[in-house]
């Protein structure tokens, strides 16, 4: 998912049928032949680009998802991912429920959107769809202590409702699950979901000298808006996944109430 709100009318997506948890079958038999191709399309395309640009904990998991043929089925990289760090995938019908979303990520269940973008979206398209879902999030899914963090994620997001503070909680999901940046022994790497299924930014956000790229700041991040229909004109930088699990740790209520009061 791109972001854990729904908020936005005109969702995309058939929602009949979803049940209330917003799951629904992901129907493997009835993709077409020109959408399998067109996904192999816009994989071989990133596949070009995450050699040079992505993270290598990313590069390290896709290795093992045998993932380039055509749209996987959810259910054979499911029973994989669940031997490595417990995690399934869930077929959705596009975004979801603040409340659906962050329960299934307290289930270890991550949320994949079943529809595949229009040949004429193949550059840019600002909703989630397969590719974005699986090729972004899904490997990373293998890294236990990404894993981890992302459980930890919707537990805390269950809690930000509760404290009414999920707008926070979302800017924290978008600048590091979706654009987040990291350190690595080679230069920044992207472990974001939303750059490592771009074809344009994945390159922008490590070559191009205009954006901002500043350390993960917990506090800042919190106060920092964002844009979802252009290239990001600010990065946040971790070092490691171990950082951002241990930097979100601790408990956020005090920190909420504090960017809350002027
Ligand atoms: N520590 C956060 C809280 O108390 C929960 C959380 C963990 C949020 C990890 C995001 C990531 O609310
Ligand atoms: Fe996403």
């Amino acid at each position: 998912m791109t972001e854990p709100q729904a908020a936005r009318k005109n969702l995309r997506g058939d929602y009949r049928g979803a049940g209330s948890d917003y799951s629904v079958e992901q129907d493997w038999d009835n993709y077409t032949a020109a959408e399998h191709a067109l996904y192999r399309r816009l994989f071989e395309r990133q596949s070009k680009l995450v050699p040079r640009y992505a993270c290598p904990e990313w590069i390290e998991a896709i290795t093992r998802l045998d993932a380039a043929s055509g749209i996987p089925e959810f259910e054979k990289i499911s029973a994989k991912m669940k031997k490595a760090t417990g995690w399934q995938i869930v077929a959705v019908p596009g975004l979801i429920p603040d409340d659906a979303f962050f329960t299934h990520l307290a289930n270890r269940r991550f949320p994949v959107t079943v529809w595949l973008r229009k040949p004429e979206e193949f550059d840019y398209i600002v909703e989630p769809d397969v590719f974005h879902d699986f090729f972004g999030h899904v490997p990373l899914l293998f890294d236990r202590v990404y894993a981890d963090h992302l459980y930890e994620y919707g537990k805390g997001g269950l809690k930000a409702m509760r404290l009414d503070a999920v707008k926070m909680l979302a800017r924290l999901y978008w600048y590091t699950i979706e654009f987040g940046l990291m350190n690595t022994p080679v230069g920044v790497r992207a472990y974001g979901a939303g750059l490592l299924s771009s074809g344009g930014e994945l390159a922008y956000c490590v070559d191009d000298p205009r954006p901002e790229r500043l350390r993960f700041d917990l506090e800042r991040i919190m106060r920092t808006d964002y844009q979802i229909d252009r290239y990001q004109d600010r990065y946040f930088v971790i070092d490691s996944f171990e950082q951002l699990m241990l930097e979100t740790a601790p408990d956020f209520t005090p920190i909420y109430a504090r960017i809350r009061s002027p």
